[in-house]
């Protein structure tokens, strides 16, 4: 039942009509003329979810948060598809023809697992599969929030929950992920390698304004107002795309006069990161700066294993993933912690509009993680799936 490919597409067919008919007010407007009794029913159209499990501990830590959603009783269709390496082995098939199209058409959102496989030494089809779901589909936003559940899980001193509480807005269609560029004279003594780094003012636009209008419209998790925005280059160094950052900052920026405007070289805040995460509200970057950011982050709330992220334009279908990859050497021994994914689906319970349903999951996470029902990462004794268990039964 876990990976049947896109052979489901008859079911998402058949809801997507369902919905059609429940949301068709017209023809039952018509009847309801003609009689004196009418029924309509109180049922809100489920929102489609595709489910992309993929590679290593992906498989063990999506079902977990399959079991949180289901759990959360928001009203949700899901379908699966088996993209990944054993697809790719046994078929070829990293993303299948009109995969992209497809899932913008049929879906409104992706929850995605891990790609990469020791036997796909290329790591092609994590590329073109999770690389080209970003670009392709062009969810231009990737946002990782970065928030300690319990003082237990930092790795700095003193440092509480409300001291670790932001997030990254990591622009994620252009910067050097564009992979633009080429090798001459390969395996000479002559040899050139060439990476560009592109960066065009609509795409540095965007992501610094859905940056600004993130702090403008939220509130940290105690509910202080985000009053900042700092914006992370090294436009000491690089100073072509840097310029251009700045130049875009300030200009958007000051339509923001409730909103501080801050800057720092992404050398200088990846040490800040570490010695003192209180001052950050929201944090703007490209996509390299926000990579790696972003892992750091994920050290100060207890590692890898728990950071959660969205890759989002609005209006689109977006597409929701943990922050850490497949973890080959960790695969298939139920020790992957699915706290991440589980804070995953409940960010894409929030896009899609599933709020409390959202708060659900996000309470029984740390419900779990104050009772020490956790993996061995983070202390506790438990194993994946016991995890994810006893998570789904707090939410249900
Ligand atoms: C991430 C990952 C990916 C990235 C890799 C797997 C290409 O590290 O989502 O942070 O660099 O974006
Ligand atoms: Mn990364």
């Amino acid at each position: 039942m876990w990976s049947v490919s896109e052979h489901s597409f008859s079911r998402a067919a058949i809801s997507e009509n369902h919905a059609r008919a429940l949301g068709s007010r017209g023809f039952y407007a018509h009847i309801c003329r003609h009689v004196n009794f009418c029924y309509l029913p109180p049922v809100a159209p489920k929102k489609r979810v595709a489910v992309i499990a993929g590679d290593g501990v992906g498989k063990e830590v999506i079902p977990q948060a399959v079991k949180a959603l289901e759990a959360s009783g928001a009203p949700l269709d899901l379908t699966y598809f088996d993209w990944g390496a054993d697809r790719y082995l046994a078929d070829g098939t990293t993303v299948p023809p009109d995969g992209f199209a497809m899932l913008g058409r049929e879906f409104d959102a992706i929850l995605l697992g891990a790609f990469g496989d020791p036997r796909v030494p290329s790591n092609i089809h994590a590329k073109e599969i999770l690389l080209g779901m970003r670009f392709k589909m062009d969810l231009y936003a990737n946002v990782r929030p970065v928030r300690l559940l319990d003082a237990s899980l930092c790795p700095l001193k003193g440092i509480e929950p409300k001291d670790v509480d932001f997030v990254v807005f990591r622009e994620n269609t252009e910067g050097v992920y564009t992979d633009a560029g080429g090798v001459f004279k390969q395996g000479t003594a002559d040899e050139v390698a060439i990476q560009e780094d592109i960066n065009t003012r609509k795409g540095v636009e965007r992501i610094i304004r859905y940056a600004f209008e993130f702090a403008v419209h939220n509130k940290k998790t105690d509910g202080r107002q985000l009053g900042r925005v700092l914006m992370c280059d090294k436009s000491n160094a690089m100073t072509h795309a840097g310029g251009l950052w700045q130049r875009v900052f300030k200009t958007v920026g000051a339509e923001y006069p409730q909103i501080k405007s801050e800057h720092m070289y992404v050398d200088a805040l990846c040490m800040q990161l570490v010695r003192d995460p209180r001052p950050f509200d929201v944090i703007v970057t490209n996509n390299m700066f926000g990579d790696i950011i972003t892992d750091v982050a994920a050290a100060l709330q207890g590692g890898l294993g728990m950071a959660a992220s969205g890759n989002i334009h609005p209006g689109k279908t977006s597409m929701f993933e943990p922050v850490h990859g497949s973890a080959p050497p960790l695969a298939g021994k139920n020790v992957a912690n699915p706290m991440g994914a589980m804070l995953t689906s409940a960010m894409m319970l929030a896009h899609l509009g599933f709020a409390d349903a959202a708060r659900k999951i996000e309470a029984a996470v740390l419900e779990a993680v104050r009772q020490k029902k956790t993996t061995q990462d983070v202390g506790g004794s438990l194993g994946t799936k016991e995890v994810g268990e006893w998570i789904a039964k707090q939410v249900a």
